[in-house]
């Protein structure tokens, strides 16, 4: 197993381009099921959870080529059911489900566990499929799911949490090949999901309202191949932009979308970081002195439970105090216990963490326990006294591109060892 030895304290200058976002590009490579003809994605991330969704294409039957940013996709002749449990291994592959059963009418996939954020049912995928005439069962850790025929019909998908992503994803993609309309209340409207339904509209789907909690879907005949541009990542874009906070230096983000990233602009501008846009790029610099701000995770246009864990490095090293609720997963704090390691003063209190900001972190080895908690622990190490080891270093790489060539790119003194 890999680390990243991080030698702290080095502000951060320069550019960096921000990559395709990783929670478009693998709902997009699943619609690239619902078609027999020839798709192509274009600002495909290299990363692992991608080359893991196109092994599971794969063996679904798709003719799948990799290049340097760019997938093609042939899901000519598919099957829809199997012994196989790759969907445990990566949560967002359950987003194969709804292709599936658009296209072949069936599904089987082993049913995704729990993972270190919390829970993660898909009770609102299936209640969706159920609505559009499909008969669920679950037996042995698999779900399946099978209709005679798909049917467009109103539902509401709101959760405990408010709206699911892939949930929304799903059933997005099922009702393109449905008879008649979908309406969809409460759906997600995270830009992932606009992608997501651009590409499916450029395949021959009619969607609309993407981007809006009502999503109206009206259902075709077949769908055909289409080419389509990932949108760049605003996670990843978020996460540079605290490390250029954090080290107190000057980062540009190039390609980076601030209309994705409002509610992590409005924060960073509240916690005194300014974000200067110029065209596609925007430059992150601190302006003044930090201060602290509390932040609650929520469903977009909220701030995203993606960029929790990130923020939370920031506020360590700010003075005062701020609160960080956790809205969206029961136990997103993974990252507290190693933060404090490496001296931070966090407290969890229920669904909230209280960060006394302001103490001089120094840099020990950490575990890291998922991507975005990773993320948080090499921003802390970026702006650490010392040398901060960060283990098991293959969640990063499921989620962000090359980020220790990125950031050795930025001045940071980061190096990339086999765990000792
Ligand atoms: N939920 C339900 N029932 C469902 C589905 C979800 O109760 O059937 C609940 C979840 O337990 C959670 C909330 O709804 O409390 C939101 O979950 P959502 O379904 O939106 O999450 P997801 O679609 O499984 C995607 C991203 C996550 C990101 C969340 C929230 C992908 C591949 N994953 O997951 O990304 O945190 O949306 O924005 O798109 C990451 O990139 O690190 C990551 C975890």
């Amino acid at each position: 197993m890999e680390s990243l030895l991080i030698k702290g304290g080095v502000p951060l200058h320069g550019d960096v381009v921000i990559s395709g976002a990783k929670n478009a590009v693998l709902p997009i490579m699943a619609a690239a099921l619902l078609t027999r003809e020839p798709c192509v994605i274009r600002r495909v991330p290299d990363l692992s959870d991608v080359r893991f969704m196109g092994q599971i294409l794969t063996w679904l039957g798709a003719e799948v080529k990799m290049e340097p940013g760019t997938i093609r996709i042939c899901a000519r002749k598919i099957k829809g059911s199997g012994d196989y449990d790759l969907v445990r291994k990566m949560r967002g592959s359950i987003c194969i489900m709804g292709p599936l059963l658009g296209r072949l009418r069936k599904a089987t996939v082993s049913l995704p566990g729990g993972c270190v954020i919390g829970a993660r049912p898909i009770n609102l995928h299936l209640k969706g499929f159920e609505a559009l005439g499909a008969k669920i069962r679950i037996e042995r850790g698999y779900v399946q799911a099978q209709a005679r025929k798909l049917v467009g019909a109103p539902m509401f998908l709101g959760g405990r949490a408010g709206s699911t992503v892939l949930g929304t994803a799903n059933v997005m993609m099922a009702a393109t090949l449905a008879e008649g309309v979908t309406v969809i209340e409460s759906a997600a409207c995270e830009p992932e999901i606009v992608d997501l339904a651009n590409f499916l509209n450029a395949m021959g789907a009619r969607i609309a309202g993407a981007g809006s909690p009502t999503v109206t879907i009206t259902g075709v005949k077949e769908l055909h191949g289409a080419e389509h541009e990932v949108i760049p990542d605003r996670i990843e874009a978020a996460t540079y932009a605290i490390a250029a906070a954090v080290t107190n230096g000057e980062v540009t983000l190039h390609g980076a979308r601030a209309d994705h990233m409002r509610a992590v602009i409005d924060k960073l501008n509240e916690a005194g970081v300014a974000v200067e846009r110029r065209g596609a790029s925007m430059t992150v610099r601190r302006n003044g002195r930090l201060k602290a701000v509390d932040v609650t995770t929520l469903p977009y246009a909220g701030f995203p439970t993606d960029v929790q864990a990130q923020f939370m490095a920031l506020m360590a090293v700010t003075p005062g105090i701020s609160i960080i609720t956790e809205r969206i997963f029961e136990s997103r704090f993974m990252h507290v216990s190693e933060l404090t390691r490496l001296g931070a003063d966090i407290e969890i209190e229920g669904p909230s963490a209280i960060i006394k900001g302001g103490k001089p972190l120094s840099g020990a080895p950490v575990m890291a326990s998922d991507l975005r908690a990773s993320a948080a622990l090499v921003l802390a190490g970026l702006a650490a006294r010392g040398t901060t080891q960060v283990n098991r270093v293959y969640h990063l790489d499921r989620g962000y591109e090359r980020m220790d060539e990125k950031l050795r790119k930025l001045g940071a003194r980061v190096q990339r060892i086999e765990e000792s």
